[in-house]
């Protein structure tokens, strides 16, 4: 699968599905923006992605302020003179039962997530429809369809990213943009290992396929929904979960 010259930017990217993803784009030919809050870790991939042969930035944002998310798609635009891929990968979680859980636990999930997925969706549009092309991935959540336990603020948040892919495929289909939503089942990640081990061991035992997802399970979904083979779908949302939750 060929995205030649392609620019992206991929939030979150530091680490984890994130990382892959852009790691994966770089390797069928992209330039990559690895925005990402941890700006050691978004260096540290930018190198892996030059030593593929390929241009990267590491770039420093906080997807939830308008401010960072502005200057992110400017220095793309800058450094690589257009943008034609945007992922939007970065992600918390605050996991609490809905009694227990704080008011800032809930708003900085929704923040990072909802908020943070609509300031980078406008930012990058605005220039994709003057190019009148352009593909968006949104990484959702299988939590979204089934409304994990101790998760209101994420499955919600994650549930509003598949509205809004929606709501931004309608209105970009017109200049050629693409924006369609990818659910990952459970991918072994940082995000995941954070979990007790009865509750991890009790996720993989429910999995078809019987083990959990990798990053890279998600990094090629992205990959085939940035390419040239899914020119004609927007506005989907596409399970990655080894068969969990059918
Ligand atoms: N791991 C899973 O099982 C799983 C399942 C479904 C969905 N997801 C989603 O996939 C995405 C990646 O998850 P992961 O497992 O790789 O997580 P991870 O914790 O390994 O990596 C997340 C990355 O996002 C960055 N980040 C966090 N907040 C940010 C912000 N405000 N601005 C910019 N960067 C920020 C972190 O620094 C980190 O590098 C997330 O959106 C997550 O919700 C993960």
């Amino acid at each position: 699968m060929d995205i030649s010259n392609k620019v992206a930017i991929v939030t979150g990217s530091g680490k984890g599905i994130g990382k892959e993803t852009a790691l994966v784009l770089a390797k069928h030919g992209a330039d990559v923006v690895v925005a990402d809050m941890d700006l050691e870790a978004a260096q540290s991939v930018a190198h892996e992605i030059e030593a593929l042969g390929r241009k990267a930035i590491a770039c420093q944002v906080n997807v939830a302020k308008k401010e960072d998310v502005d200057k992110m798609v400017e220095e793309a635009i800058n450094t690589f003179g257009d943008l034609d891929i945007l992922v939007n990968n970065a992600g918390i979680t605050r996991d609490a039962m809905m009694h227990k859980m704080t008011e800032e636990q809930f708003d900085q999930v929704v923040q990072v997530h909802m908020k943070g997925t609509f300031l980078c969706m406008q930012a990058a549009s605005l220039h994709m429809r003057k190019q009148k092309k352009g593909k968006i991935v949104n990484i959702s959540s299988i939590s979204a369809k089934v409304g994990n336990m101790g998760q209101v603020n994420y499955s919600g948040a994650k549930a509003a990213i598949v509205a809004m892919t929606k709501v931004a495929a309608r209105e970009s289909a017109r200049y050629q943009i693409n924006v369609n939503a990818i659910q990952p089942g459970f991918i072994d990640s940082d995000m995941t290992r954070a979990m007790p081990e009865e509750a991890r061991q009790a996720a993989i035992n429910g999995i078809p396929m019987q083990r959990p997802g990798q990053p890279k399970d998600i990094a090629n979904a992205v990959l085939f929904l940035c390419s040239d083979y899914a020119d004609y779908i927007t506005g989907t949302v596409t399970e990655v979960t080894g068969g969990r939750h059918m």
